[in-house]
């Protein structure tokens, strides 16, 4: 009797552990029409944000970007790049027409996570520091002409209200950053104080956001690259604009007739994204409530957290990992991305890296082979809302440039995508997906007429080929 009765209680704990992946699974679905219904969504919002500022939760930043790079950049110049965990420091040797990129060396220093909530100083000193040491290292070869100082491209990857190329001040923090100071401050200024502190003789041409960097550094080694997509801690996206059709420009009108336009499509919010009690009590919780909703559905910094919530809520309601809640699950954060990648990935009969994992990080080590398919499905159904909408996302933008239909009679030129960011590169199950939902939102046909390319670190490259097509001694 008694056996039989654990047994049954047994049972009927799956059946609850069942029952909330089946309720995450249906909350969590995107078919196609509702995905269509997002990009119609982000469309909407993308006319909006373009017609005036603050129109939008789409802030549609402009980039001051109206020339993409054209391949006859030529000279040393140097990148930071500043917005994830770790930031980057470039040197990168153009070589004009035909030259290409002749060098490129580069350092990534991680950021210390107290830099990212502390003083303004700090985290610019810090940086400043680290490229005076780079710099410092650099061989005779690297001299420039008396007189000359070395110029820089700086990507600073958040939201920031650009006043001209080489200007902009913060409009908010995003991902894990918050150094309330900052806010309204040009970020130009604060760095060139630092580097001023560090008697750091260099001068800041340029100022782009991640996507605008990829967009150019996409564009340098492919004609046809219109937009750029990020994946990575945050996510994001620019494209070109025709300068006519922002409404909010007041500017002259570029030569190009194009403009860049940052769109911070991280903010995205709409009634149609499939939102669940983890997202919204991840959200809640989050440094920024209420904010980047869009970016806390698709991105690395998120997926993990997400898995999280929902393995500890079957671990609570239904002793998920046996009687007692594994303590470390209800630590925020614990459970990384990269971590849900591997175990979504693992293809051994057994599930053991899955096993491995869990016992790593979560201090849980009898599971059975049952439980761990399940968790793979959990981190399946995560990665899979998410790589949906991302290219939901991808999909307004072609939309709004006017390339998402096979226009009858006409070669279609093609359009590229160029994408980067640690969630694209490493995560292929979410890579896969977002090409598999590119081409069944977009039809066969159209789909053979847009191409997504890896732009790796495209990014530095890209800012400091915006600093040698803005340098001051053009
Ligand atoms: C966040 C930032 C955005 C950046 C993106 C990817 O969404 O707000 O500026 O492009 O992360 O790094």
């Amino acid at each position: 009797g008694v056996v039989l009765r654990k047994k049954m209680k047994k049972d009927g704990k799956w059946g609850r552990a069942m029952e909330i992946v089946k309720e995450l699974e249906e909350k969590c679905g995107t078919p196609t029409a509702k995905l269509k219904q997002v990009a119609d969504a982000m469309v909407v919002e993308m006319h909006a944000g373009l017609a005036s500022q603050g129109g939008s939760k789409l802030k549609m930043l402009i980039s001051y970007v109206d020339n993409l790079p054209t391949g006859h950049e030529s000279g040393l110049y140097y990148a930071l790049d500043l917005g994830g965990t770790n930031f980057r420091v470039l040197r990168v040797h153009l070589g004009g027409l035909n030259g290409g990129i002749v060098n490129q060396e580069f350092a990534e220093v991680p950021i210390p996570p107290e830099l990212m909530t502390g003083a303004a100083d700090a985290l610019f000193d810090y940086i400043a520091a680290e490229l005076a040491k780079f710099v410092a290292q650099e061989g005779q070869e690297h001299e420039l002409p008396p007189g000359r100082k070395r110029e820089l491209g700086f990507t600073f990857s958040f939201p920031v209200n650009q006043t001209s190329i080489a200007s902009g001040t913060l409009v908010r923090w995003t991902k894990g950053f918050s150094i309330d100071e900052l806010v309204g401050q040009d970020v130009v200024t604060e760095l060139s104080r630092a580097m001023k502190r560090q008697n750091l003789e260099m001068h800041v041409s340029a100022l782009v956001n991640d996507t605008v960097g990829t967009l150019a550094g996409g564009r340098y080694t492919n004609k046809d690259v219109a937009a750029a997509v990020i994946l990575g801690t945050g996510t994001n996206a620019a494209y070109v604009e025709r300068a006519q059709a922002i409404p909010k420009w007041h500017g002259a009108l570029p030569k190009s007739g194009e403009m860049v336009i940052n769109m911070e499509w991280g903010n995205f919010k709409s009634s149609h994204l499939p939102l669940t009690e983890f997202d919204n009590s991840l959200d809640g919780d989050s440094l920024n409530p209420g904010e980047q909703i869009f970016e806390k559905l698709i991105s690395g910094m998120y997926l993990g957290e997400i898995v999280r919530r929902a393995l500890l809520k079957m671990a609570e309601e239904a002793s998920f990992f046996g009687e007692t809640v594994p303590s470390k699950l209800k630590v925020p954060f614990i459970l990384r991305t990269p971590d849900m990648s591997a175990m979504h990935h693992d293809t051994s009969s057994d599930l053991k890296v899955v096993a491995s994992k869990l016992k790593d990080i979560l201090e849980i080590t009898s599971t059975s082979l049952k439980t761990r398919k399940v968790i793979v499905e959990v981190c399946n159904i995560i990665a899979t809302r998410g790589s949906r909408l991302a290219a939901a996302g991808v999909v307004a933008i072609l939309r709004k440039m006017g390339k998402d239909v096979a226009k009858e009679g006409e070669v279609q030129q093609k359009t590229v995508i160029a994408m980067d960011g640690g969630l694209y590169e490493h995560y292929n199950e979410y890579s896969k997906c977002l090409e598999n939902t590119l081409t069944e939102l977009l039809g066969e046909e159209v789909s053979k007429t847009v191409e997504v390319i890896h732009a790796n670190d495209g990014s530095g490259i890209g800012a400091a080929l915006l600093a040698a097509s803005h340098s001051q001694y053009l």
